[in-house]
């Protein structure tokens, strides 16, 4: 029977998928946001420099939505607060997404690869702040009182966060899963590769196959909300925990 000295270490990515159920739109499902609006008006450096104004009320809309009532965490997410609580630092939660659903399910340690809707960024120092109502395209920057306040939000053709520290887990990964991700945006998209080299066993977890669904090792297929917390018990019960 395994012990504890024995804990995998776990690299877990989530996208979209892992939202719908709470309420909030993927991107490229049906309906989606990027069937109803173009990548290149609302979500690239040039569309904000162009008409921040339009950029900004994109993402206002997006924060309302996740700040209604019926917008809460699903049994995907509780699920791995559970993880994080069983298997603590074995576990890097990275996400896509830039909803704080992790959070408000219990994770304490989420990596937000394309930042969060709920701060806002100085484009000069990199400096997050809390996001505040009030903020818009014209307000100035509590760090340095110019007007270089914006979304923090990682656009089309910037760099996502955190890659060395995403990398470096990768690397030392026993197993890595993808859960409600299509597969479609790099560099996450890449990370099953990466983490198959390092000789992890790579589960994709999705309500149907994503793009790079031939590189997984194993499928598990259904609403995140079903999947996410029986395979999060199946280890658990492995792992004799
Ligand atoms: N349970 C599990 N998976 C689901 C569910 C569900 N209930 N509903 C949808 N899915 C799956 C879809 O099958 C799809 O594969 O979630 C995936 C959502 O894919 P996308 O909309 O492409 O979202 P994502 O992969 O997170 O997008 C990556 O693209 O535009 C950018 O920056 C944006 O972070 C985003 C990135």
């Amino acid at each position: 029977m395994n012990t504890k000295n024995t804990l995998p270490k776990i690299v877990v990515l989530t996208g979209a998928g892992i939202s719908a159920e709470s309420g909030l739109k993927t991107f490229r499902d049906n309906d989606g946001l990027w069937e109803n609006h173009r990548v290149e008006d609302v979500a690239t450096p040039e569309a904000f420099e162009r008409n921040p104004g339009l950029v900004y009320r994109f993402y206002n809309a997006r924060r309302a939505q996740l700040q209604q009532d019926d917008v809460k965490p699903n049994a995907a997410h509780m699920a791995l607060a559970k993880l994080e609580t069983i298997f603590g630092d074995n576990v890097m939660l990275v996400t896509q997404n830039v909803d704080d659903l992790h959070e408000r399910g219990g994770n304490k340690n989420v990596y937000h690869m394309h930042g969060e809707l709920l701060s806002a960024r100085c484009a000069i120092s990199q400096e997050t702040f809390e996001w505040r109502d009030s903020f818009d395209h014209t307000s100035k920057c509590p760090c340095c009182n110019r007007v270089t306040l914006r979304p923090d939000i990682v656009w089309f053709g910037e760099m996502p966060l955190y890659m060395d520290e995403i990398y470096s887990a990768l690397a030392n990964a026993d197993l890595f899963v993808a859960i409600g991700t299509s597969g479609n945006v790099y560099p996450a998209a890449g990370f099953v590769q990466i983490a198959k080299e390092s000789g992890a066993h790579t589960i994709e977890a999705n309500l149907a196959p994503g793009a790079t669904n031939a590189l997984f090792d194993e499928s598990l297929t259904g609403p995140a909300s079903h999947i996410v917390p029986r395979w999060v018990d199946d280890l658990i019960s492995k792992y004799a925990l």
